[in-house]
């Protein structure tokens, strides 16, 4: 008998769950204004809001915790923490910070201004908004496999080299101060970047002299993809591959919460000292010294352990396959998701699941009420809500894609939770003819609104 594939780890520390039922959950959500970020996490049975902090730390990231070294400068944790740092993504260069978005408020503190563009593909939600609240523009040049979800393509989140080209020929240089690539690109689906492109917008970008970056959150997850999709790197080591993609980039910011399994933190990596002492300004004014920026030093002893577990091959399998076996479960009940299935969540197609409902209503904020109240699940909206309204004309952005997002956080859920998150879907699948109303708006923020929004049921 062959040996059926088995997790690479066991557990040694359990933390406790609540049920709920049904009629609790109606009235909670009511009161948190159907917004899925006002609910506490006890009222919440199986949470897949995000994968973002959410990984449990191994063994080794807690022995490590307790020989952190907190001086304010020269701590030897920061330079752990560096050594770990240039091993994994041959950045020579680089400033430590309190989370992903941190490091991209730095970084683009020292290099956009008004009126710049930044091409990249489908930027994530807090970069495009650090953007546009420089009152600098986001463009988006994905590839358009990546906008139909049932379309199989190994790389969706590859850039569309003639949109990239388009941009890059159309404002000037001084106006194009960074492009920035995504791995994996997580707004439109956990899809990956392959090295061919990543070589290919390295070529371009350096014929127009501007410089590439990556926002790295899941670069391991990338790898992982590269390897089992890319032929020519079948053979390689995910360390290899991940050398070989930062090799094509610049710089990198990262938000060390997904593939670096720690519970708080971020870094921006940079080839070039130029960039690196222009960010360090910013990073002392935002962060803390160069030598900390954010973090404390145990904190960056689990994020150096964390970045060699993150990027082990044994892990990743683990990882991914937990992700693809609960995608292939609603897959093969019918339920519309985003193929192929990404790397840290499923996204169910909401627009297709509840095609009932007008997009006016907010339908993949509707879908994630519905299967919070029946499983006491909790997913995000990565839809209307989320594309927020035009900086210039305030009206909503409809997204080509409306979907749910169920990010299973590292190392945490057995699939025993991923059947019953299956089973909770189905059951809101079976019975979606009878959701013809949506929710709508009471209160929204000006920017980044989906996370405080008020909703009411229409
Ligand atoms: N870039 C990407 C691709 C992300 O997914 C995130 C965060 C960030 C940057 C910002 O990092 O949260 O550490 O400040 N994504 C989380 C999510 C919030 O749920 O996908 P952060």
């Amino acid at each position: 008998m062959e040996l059926p594939f088995s997790e690479s780890y066991k557990m040694k520390v359990v933390e406790s769950i609540q049920r709920s039922t049904r009629e609790e959950r109606v009235v909670w959500i009511k009161k948190a204004k159907y917004n899925l970020f006002n609910l506490r996490s006890n009222q919440v049975f199986v949470d897949l809001l995000t994968d973002s902090g959410t990984g449990a730390m191994s063994d080794k990231q807690w022995a490590a915790m307790m020989v952190g070294d907190e001086s304010y400068a020269g701590a030897s944790s920061y330079y752990k923490l560096k050594e770990a740092i240039s091993d994994i993504t041959g950045f020579e260069y680089f400033l430590p910070t309190h989370q992903g978005r941190a490091a991209e408020n730095v970084l683009f503190s020292s290099l956009l201004k008004e009126g710049d563009v930044v091409p990249g593909n489908s930027h994530f939600d807090t970069t495009k908004g650090h953007i546009e609240f420089r009152k600098a523009h986001a463009i988006d040049c994905t590839i358009d496999e990546a906008f139909h979800t049932e379309l199989e393509h190994p790389f969706k989140g590859n850039v569309d080299l003639n949109k990239l080209e388009a941009v890059l020929k159309k404002y000037p240089r001084e106006k194009i101060p960074l492009i920035i690539i995504t791995i994996t690109c997580n707004s439109s689906g956990g899809q990956p970047v392959s090295i061919a492109n990543m070589r290919a917008v390295k070529q371009m970008a350096d014929q127009y002299g501007i410089p590439v970056f990556y926002d790295s959150a899941r670069f391991a997850e990338n790898a992982y993809f590269i390897k089992m999709r890319e032929e020519e790197f079948r053979d390689k080591t995910i360390r290899e591959i991940v050398r070989e993609m930062f090799s094509h980039a610049d710089g990198m910011t990262m938000s060390s919460k997904k593939d670096a399994i720690v519970n708080m933190g971020g870094f921006i990596g940079f080839r070039h000292k130029e960039n690196f002492e222009k960010a360090s300004t910013y990073n002392i004014l935002f962060e803390g010294f160069i030598t900390y920026g954010g973090m404390s030093g145990r904190d960056m002893n689990a994020l150096a352990q964390g970045l060699y577990e993150g990027t082990d091959f044994n892990y990743l399998e683990t990882r991914i396959n937990q992700v693809a076996y609960l995608g292939n479960q609603l897959r093969d009940y019918g339920i519309p998701i985003q193929y192929p299935i990404g790397g840290h969540a499923i996204f169910v197609d909401a627009k297709r699941f509840l095609s009932n409902l007008p997009k006016e209503e907010y339908v993949a904020q509707t879908l994630g009420v519905e299967l919070y109240i029946e499983g006491g699940v909790r997913g995000v909206e990565i839809g209307t809500l989320l594309a927020d309204r035009d900086p210039d004309t305030r009206k909503n952005r409809y997204p080509d894609l409306e979907l749910l997002r169920l990010a299973i956080p590292r190392r945490v859920y057995t699939n025993n939770h991923m059947d019953y998150v299956a089973a909770a879907l189905i059951n809101v699948f079976d019975r979606r003819n009878s959701i013809t109303k949506g929710l709508r708006i009471l209160k929204e923020a000006p920017i980044l609104r989906h996370f405080t929004v008020e909703l009411e049921r229409i």
